[in-house]
């Protein structure tokens, strides 16, 4: 995102609870893979509850460029059709990730295998985000990959390896899905058997939605094995499930601010992604799930959340991967909590659309001093007698972070958020959902 003349958002402190119902948009993380893998299948895929953010738009155009023919019905209906697993062609001109991490991670491990050339770029976030997490594993596999910064960085460019990647097992030095994706992917055109082996599991989307196209994949213990395949049969529909990634904003917001009672509709509730629902639930939240049902392959249900006196917790790395995109918003819950909440193992949120935890402590401590960096995670030392200030934030051009202190200035007292317009990247109508709820 960017520019030198976007304007500030002044986001006023509420003064009445959060009420009413908001359906939640499509999942970020289902979106892109729906779009990526229906490009791999020979026949049309209709797509519905697709999210048309930013960044999912940066897979639709990464897509297009290999081949694949995307009709965009209306903003969140597609349909997608590939020309067969083996039919993507080569690129005429860069590949443009945007800001998302895992257009680029997940397009590395499908395009290493191919015998073509292609070449990426992003923006400058992107460029500063590490990369040699998937290319190492992938030219372990026989990859050609180039890349600025001892092929760790953007620009990147990869080449056809010349002969066919070979199958490893890959023990994996951190939790992230984008890594476990992009190395099945490639797995699925690779000689013999590949297995990722995490330390803890990450989310399952991409594992969920290749079993939906026909792909068998085999499970022992954190290990997880693909073959390469023939092709794939693709489903004729796929309904996205909303985000909880999303819905979290208002699940903190609605615990936090008094009086508040809001039905969160359709929202994702794969266990791989509901860390925070248990994070909450722990610190005393009043949450209620309903109408649970199956969206897909993806579980979903509607949330009622009620205002609700929270209390410090403590979390770690085991949880991680299940709530790493929640971490600014949980820190907002710990900041209105009673007693002090400890957050370990998060150093991948140094590695994210920005530093995470020096954003969070640097700019949330404007609104209410009470929070600790530590070189892994957080210390917010939450008290009702903690006092809130209207502050300018910046959002460091981070979807997140804008949000958080979306949230933050709407529970305490007032922000003025510099380059707010990031949301688009993760939920284009935020600003518009908040604005209902005053
Ligand atoms: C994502 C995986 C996570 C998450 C990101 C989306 C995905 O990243 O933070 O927003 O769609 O696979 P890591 O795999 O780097 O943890």
């Amino acid at each position: 995102m960017g520019g030198l003349y976007m304007a500030n958002r002044v986001v006023e402190k509420i003064k009445k609870g959060l009420r009413g119902e908001l359906v939640i948009p499509g999942d970020k993380s289902v979106s892109h893979r729906s779009v990526m893998f229906s490009a791999l299948g020979d026949t049309p895929v209709r797509i519905t509850n697709f999210l048309p953010s930013a960044d999912c738009l940066s897979t639709v155009g990464v897509m297009r460029s290999l081949g694949a023919k995307v009709e965009m019905l209306s903003p969140t209906e597609l349909v997608v059709t590939g020309n067969g697993l083996h039919g993507l062609k080569e690129p005429e001109t860069l590949l443009d990730a945007g800001n998302s991490g895992t257009t680029l991670r997940l397009m590395m491990g499908m395009l290493a295998p191919q015998d073509f050339v292609s070449v990426f770029t992003g923006d400058s976030s992107l460029h500063k985000r590490p990369m040699g997490r998937v290319i190492k594993p992938l030219s372990q596999m026989g990859a050609h990959i180039v890349g600025r910064a001892g092929n760790t960085k953007l620009p990147i460019t990869v080449v056809p390896a010349g002969k066919k990647l070979q199958g490893f097992t890959y023990d994996m030095p951190v939790a992230s899905a984008q890594v476990k994706s992009a190395i099945l992917l490639a797995g699925l055109f690779a000689e013999g058997t590949t297995t990722v082996v995490e330390p803890y599991q990450s989310r399952n989307h991409t594992e969920l939605m290749l079993e939906s196209f026909g792909v068998k994949l085999d499970y022992e213990g954190t290990a997880i094995s693909i073959q390469a395949q023939d092709k794939l049969t693709a489903p004729e529909e796929i309904v996205v499930p909303g985000d909880i990634s999303s819905a979290a904003f208002w699940l903190v917001a609605a615990s936090v601010i008094p009086d508040s009672e809001l039905l969160l509709k359709n929202v994702g509730i794969n266990p791989t992604r509901t860390g925070i629902l248990d994070v909450l639930n722990d610190m005393g939240a009043d949450i209620t799930l309903t109408n649970e049902r199956s969206s897909g392959s993806e579980p979903v249900a509607d949330i009622l959340v009620r205002s609700a006196s929270l209390h410090g917790t403590s979390f770690g790395a085991d949880i991680m991967p299940r709530l790493v995109d929640e971490i600014p918003a949980i820190t907002v819950a710990a900041m209105f909590a009673e007693g002090e909440t400890v957050i370990t193992g998060a150093g991948e949120l140094r590695v994210k659309e920005t530093d995470r935890i020096q954003a969070i402590s640097d700019q949330f401590n404007k609104l209410c001093d009470c929070i600790t960096a530590t070189e892994d995670g957080l210390i917010i030392r939450g008290d009702s007698q903690n006092v809130w200030r209207q502050g300018t934030c910046f959002s460091y051009d981070d979807h997140r972070i804008a949000m958080t202190l979306a949230i933050a200035g709407m529970a305490g007292n007032g922000v003025e958020i510099e380059q707010p317009d990031c949301v688009a990247i993760s939920y284009p109508s935020f600003y518009e959902e908040m604005a209902g709820l005053y």
